[in-house]
């Protein structure tokens, strides 16, 4: 038998279909959506929130909310930022900070972006200048002379991880503007790691000691 011989996978349907038993059976909850009720809910969320309106998601993320910020310069309209703010949304960051360009590249968030609290920053200044008002830390991730390695490094319960752009990385602005610089170590031959990927790992480790 040849692969073009191989019956097609079966498509698996995404999310959950209308509400079993209609409108009667329906939950008296206002955190339930009617329109997902009846329809179904194929949305990118976790099974505890099916059905759910967006703001009651919202809502209860707030509830429960981390410590630790993320912010990441957007001069070039970098496609990791969407990557980023979804790694944001599933490690529980209280908060996005942009700095730099207002208008950045959505694709990577998969619409994560709406459950996220994001905050834009014309200059890394303003954004220096927010950071110090709320007593938050900046820690920058990056691969320069001088930086910590990640299983060593000081990582606060309430801080803001700042990340770089692909091709510059971090602004020397930046990373004047940080109390430590850190850096995730490698082994190969590329000179860094897409700052999605930095992203994702920081966060983690930030779970992991704080979560
Ligand atoms: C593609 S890197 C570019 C900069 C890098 N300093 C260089 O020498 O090429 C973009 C961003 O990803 C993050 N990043 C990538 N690799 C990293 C690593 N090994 N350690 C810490 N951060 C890293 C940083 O935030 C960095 O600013």
């Amino acid at each position: 038998m040849t692969a073009s011989d191989q019956p097609a996978e079966p498509t698996l349907p995404v999310g959950v279909g209308p509400w079993p038993g209609g409108p009667d059976a329906w939950p008296d909850d206002p955190r339930y959506d009617r329109d997902l009720l009846a329809h179904g809910d194929a949305r990118n969320v976790v099974d505890a929130y099916r059905y759910w309106t967006m703001d009651a998601i919202v809502a209860d993320l707030d509830t429960r909310r981390h410590a630790f910020h993320v912010a990441i310069e957007n001069w070039q309209h970098d496609m990791n930022i969407g990557s980023i703010v979804r790694s944001a949304n599933a490690f529980l960051a209280a908060e996005v900070h942009i700095i730099g360009r207002r208008r950045w590249n959505r694709r990577g968030a998969m619409v994560t972006d709406r459950y996220q609290h994001v905050r834009h920053h014309e200059s890394v200044a303003d954004f220096a200048a927010w950071a110090d008002a709320a007593s938050l830390p900046i820690i920058a991730i990056d691969n320069v002379p001088g930086s910590v390695p990640l299983p060593q490094a000081d990582l606060p319960e309430a801080c803001v991880l700042l990340f770089g752009q692909e091709g510059p990385g971090l602004s020397p602005e930046a990373v004047a503007a940080a109390s430590g610089v850190v850096e995730i170590a490698q082994y190969g031959s590329t000179r860094s790691i897409n700052a999605s990927a930095a992203g994702a790992v920081v966060m983690y480790e930030w779970c992991r000691r704080w979560a």
